[in-house]
């Protein structure tokens, strides 16, 4: 199991343990009508043990090496979920995902957890390519690669069902070259 990762800002990533199912569904049920306005799985989370079956869930993929999810704590509660949706390790590639409770929207914390993940990801995991894709209207979850630095490669249509609806993806990608060279300052070769 992977180990915590400090964010900064007193924000720590931490990966889920079967005793947060109780804390991880307050949360999602508080955030429920929020989180379904972008994401498939609310209307399925509807008990405790549904997320006690997420967790399960989670620590196996990360076994496998299939995914790499994380809790975020702040000031000592849980605030959020953020990590790795897949990992391709044969290209070296995964896709990161997030989501934040309302109460802490607004202050850069999901910004600052990504950050971490791309370090962890392309230092640890040694991946060559991370993506996010976000809902095209989702203005805050674009805002976040657009913040880091990813390019924005281009439109996936209709390609998530929502509750009552299609919505196009944007997808944006970042390579280790051109995180490596953002961290030290110089442009990366073209
Ligand atoms: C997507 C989501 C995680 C974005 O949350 P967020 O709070 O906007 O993102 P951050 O935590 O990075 O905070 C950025 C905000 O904090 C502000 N901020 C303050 N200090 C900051 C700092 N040091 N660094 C970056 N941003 C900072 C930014 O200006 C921005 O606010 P603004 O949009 O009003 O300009 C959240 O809206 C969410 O959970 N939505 C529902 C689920 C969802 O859509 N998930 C993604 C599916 S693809």
């Amino acid at each position: 199991m992977a180990d915590a990762i400090k964010a900064g800002r007193g924000l720590e990533l931490r990966p889920l343990r079967l005793r947060e199912a109780k804390a991880l569904f307050a949360l999602v049920d508080a955030n429920r009508d929020r989180l379904r306005r972008w994401l498939p799985w609310p209307d399925a989370n509807l008990t405790v043990l549904d997320s006690r079956a997420y967790i399960l869930w989670v620590r196996a993929q990360a076994r496998l090496g299939a995914a790499l999810s994380f809790g975020l704590w702040w000031k000592g509660s849980l605030v959020g979920v953020a990590g790795f949706v897949w990992i391709d390790a044969a290209n070296r590639s995964a896709a990161i995902g997030y989501w934040l409770a309302g109460e802490a929207e607004g202050q850069g914390l999901m910004t600052a957890a990504v950050s971490a993940l791309l370090r962890h990801g392309f230092r640890t995991l040694k991946l060559n390519r991370i993506e996010i894709r976000a809902g095209v209207r989702n203005r805050r979850s674009r805002a976040i690669p657009e913040r880091l630095g990813f390019r924005h490669e281009g439109t996936l249509r209709q390609a998530e069902r929502l509750a009552d609806r299609y919505v196009d993806h944007a997808v944006y990608g970042l390579l280790a070259e051109e995180w490596r060279h953002r961290q030290t300052g110089s442009p990366p070769i073209q």
